[in-house]
């Protein structure tokens, strides 16, 4: 699939006919993975772009092939207009890892000011840097306290921290929200548009759905290894595709919810559960029952329904979700 005209100079990853098989076992018992088949995206300069999929689906594969930091099997990726080997696109780029590791005896100051001198700062603009970087991340207060006495989402900060001091042109975040509790989620969505407003380039890998609605401009669907879509996040929310709701009804009137005409759906108590393509005709019909829901509240995103049925795991009333979000 090609997501865009291939020789466009807005182009800040090409990635051509990738593949990916590994290798492991024994002799006697091989074992082989294709990881990525076949994939082409056009990642455009100045956009987020978010990749999608459930674990395993072959999206760490593809940012360490971009990077360089794995050999395809076939197929090839240019960054930055050039290639991942020279030391000028790599200065270029910022890289938060899946599992960010660093050495635990330092403090997170002394980690960034690490990064910053290997980016050719030093003295007073390194500490301005660090400084600036600590606060955008919100880790001013616990700069001072040794990484080894840190959470997960204070790693995760310091981890987008250290791929944002050198002023990347395109970063590349490898699950960016995982560790994070929902105030953790919503700072790092504001960080991501932030950047975007500056005019950072965003790749961004993720299991969690939420977090691309408000960050991606366009997103690929990537499944077994297979890119099943590249699609503008504009497109996604405007589609019809089917999302579950909520109609909330007082308990009293939980009686009168029986016999609802309809396959996709799931009476509850207190109310119930209802696939937007027969929203309406609920409602009407709990109106002529003399019923008036409370509230009326979608129970998964756009965004998620979109992504099940790309996968050929389309939602309905009856079916748990708990597969997406890991
Ligand atoms: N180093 C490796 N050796 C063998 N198999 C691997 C290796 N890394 C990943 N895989 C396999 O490749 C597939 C894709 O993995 P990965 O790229 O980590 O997916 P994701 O990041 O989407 O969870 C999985 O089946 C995984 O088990
Ligand atoms: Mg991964």
């Amino acid at each position: 699939m090609n997501a865009g005209p291939s020789e466009s100079p807005s182009c800040a990853i090409q990635i051509n006919g990738l593949s990916k098989t590994y290798k492991t076992g024994f002799w006697f018992t091989p074992k082989v993975t294709q990881a990525l088949k076949n994939v082409q995206i056009d990642i455009y300069e100045n956009q987020a772009f978010g990749l999608m999929g459930l674990n395993g689906a072959g999206k760490t594969t593809l940012i360490k092939l971009v990077l360089g930091l794995l050999r395809p099997t076939a197929g090839s990726v240019k960054v930055l207009g050039g290639s991942i080997s020279q030391r000028s696109v790599r200065n270029e780029i910022g890289y938060l890892p899946e599992l960010p590791y660093f050495s635990k005896q330092h403090s997170g100051r002394e980690l960034l000011e690490y990064f910053g001198s290997l980016h050719g700062l030093s003295g007073a603009a390194l500490g301005r840097r660090v400084d600036e970087i600590l606060e955008l991340v919100r880790m001013r207060t616990a700069a001072g306290q040794k990484v080894s006495g840190y959470s997960k989402g204070m790693l995760q900060r310091i981890g987008i921290g250290q791929a944002l001091i050198g002023r990347p042109r395109l970063l590349i975040c490898d699950e960016p929200m995982s560790g994070l509790d929902p105030v953790g989620y919503k700072e790092m969505r504001d960080i991501f548009i932030e950047l975007k407003k500056a005019g950072t380039t965003i790749f961004l890998n993720t299991h969690i759905l939420d977090e691309v609605e408000r960050v991606c401009d366009r997103i690929g669907i990537l499944h077994e290894g297979v890119l099943k879509e590249v699609v503008p996040m504009s497109k996604i929310l405007e589609s019809t595709v089917p999302v579950d709701y909520w109609v909330d009804v007082d308990f009293q009137e939980t009686s009168k919810l029986s016999g609802l005409p309809f396959q996709e759906s799931v009476q509850k108590n207190g109310g119930v559960q209802v696939s937007s393509l027969v929203l309406a005709e609920t409602l009407s019909l709990l109106t002529s029952r003399k019923v008036q829901p409370k509230a009326v509240r979608p129970l998964s995103s756009v965004v998620e329904a979109y992504f099940l049925r790309a996968i050929g795991a389309e939602a309905h009333s009856n079916r748990p979700m708990e597969g997406v979000r890991a």
